[in-house]
């Protein structure tokens, strides 16, 4: 019998079995020589990497080929923008940016406010565009190059995904698109054109450099579905399948599910004023015992606690001290006050710094817009009106 997966687009769980997802999605799990060629080729190491955040992939071997070959590569990766955005969607952007800096590649970043439109009832497309724009603000404040990062809207920017789209769309039944998202007859056939527009947009590197290229997508493992489907097709249409290589989720912070939008509560968001993230650390649920008896005497369980997990993933750059923290948490010699108040200072900083960074760039948005960089691709109207 065919497995479901915990985790998709539009849901998932906080501890995830992710050795399970990678073989329910059929992806390869990233193995310790594939680390190192990547850092080889990068000339250095992160910790999303070591640490296992960024842990499976598909073709990422291909595409380091083609990079050292010298042919011409990108990176692809994108936000829904819904609302503010949480530590949760920025975790995949800092690993684009240390890919961006150290293998000099152009960005090519999706915001989709018309999924988020069709996905969320409570949602009119002016204001899921009006975070587009907002969520600009956080890929600036990351440090992400204008100069190699183009981003494109999708209800304003649709004329060049258009043309690929309807290609793309012609490829796709919606006998896949069910048994891939699930979709049912209440769906609203905006969401159910969607995954369209997502998957188009791995092809349109080829089509605005107008030569071959291969494009990585680092990505949340929840985004996956959508990358099967191009992978299938990429062939047919004439362009190389696109690479992806996915992270772990960050966990929220109360007792269940990933760091998420549609429960506010459990997520930091880097626009919540420095002391509102730092009380939602101390609210957090932990893997620690109810009492301080307790842990005194048997030890929480990191690898089920939210604040832990945002040391790993986020927070904590020095390996030894992480694993230090990870044995006194077991031994019970930490206990989850101390760890979490600890945390939360880091939280406060983190979120002042990358507010001041977030305002500084509000005019600088423009210079990130793909419209603005690359000319749409010439149609055959407008030839013969040339
Ligand atoms: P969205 O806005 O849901 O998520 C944006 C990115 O954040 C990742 N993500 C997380 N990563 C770690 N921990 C979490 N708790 C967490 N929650 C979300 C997602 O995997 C994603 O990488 N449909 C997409 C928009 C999109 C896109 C793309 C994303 C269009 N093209 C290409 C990735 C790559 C969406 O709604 O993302």
């Amino acid at each position: 019998m065919e497995e479901t997966a915990p985790v998709g687009p539009w849901e998932a769980e906080a501890f995830v079995d992710y050795d399970r997802l990678v073989k329910i999605f059929g992806a390869r799990p990233l193995t310790e020589s594939e680390v190192k060629s990547l850092e080889k080729v990068a000339g250095g190491s992160h910790i999303m990497l070591r640490r296992r955040v960024f842990y499976s992939h598909r073709d990422l071997d291909v595409y380091l080929n083609m990079y050292e070959k010298g042919v011409r590569c990108s990176l692809y990766t994108g936000r829904g923008p819904s609302g503010s955005t949480h530590l949760g969607h920025i975790l995949p952007w800092f690993f684009t940016k240390w890919l961006q800096d150290r293998l000099g590649l152009e960005l090519f970043f999706q915001m989709t406010d018309d999924e988020k439109f069709w996905h969320d009832e409570r949602l009119d497309i002016s204001e899921s565009n009006r975070y587009a724009y907002e969520n600009i603000l956080d890929l600036a404040a990351i440090g992400l190059d204008y100069r190699k990062t183009h981003i494109i809207i999708d209800s304003e920017d649709i004329a060049y995904l258009y043309p690929i789209a309807v290609r793309v769309a012609k490829k796709i039944t919606f006998s896949t698109q069910r048994a891939t998202f699930g979709f049912t007859d209440s769906t609203n056939i905006g969401l159910i054109f969607y995954p369209v527009l997502q998957i188009s947009m791995s092809f349109l590197p080829s089509e605005l450099y107008k030569e071959e290229t291969y494009v990585l997508i680092p990505a949340g493992i929840d985004q996956d579905p959508y990358w099967r489907i191009a992978r299938d097709i990429a062939p047919s249409l004439g362009y190389p399948k696109p690479s992806q290589i996915h992270n772990k989720l960050l966990p929220g912070l109360g007792p269940e599910g990933k760091m998420s939008s549609s429960k506010p509560e459990t997520a930091i968001y880097t626009t919540d004023p420095p002391e509102v993230g730092a009380q939602k650390i101390i609210r957090a649920y932990t893997g620690g015992q109810p009492t301080v008896e307790l842990q005194r005497k048997l030890g929480g369980n990191p690898d089920r606690c939210s604040v832990y997990k945002m040391y790993e993933m986020l927070f904590e750059e020095d390996d030894a001290k992480l694993l230090e923290r990870y044995q006194n948490c077991r031994t019970g010699a930490l206990l989850c006050g101390d760890c979490k108040a600890e945390l939360a200072s880091r939280v406060r900083r983190f979120l002042a710094d990358f507010q001041r960074k977030r305002e500084a760039a509000r005019d600088k948005v423009e210079l990130y817009l793909l419209r603005t960089k690359f000319e749409l691709p010439k149609r055959n109207v407008r030839k013969l009106l040339q």
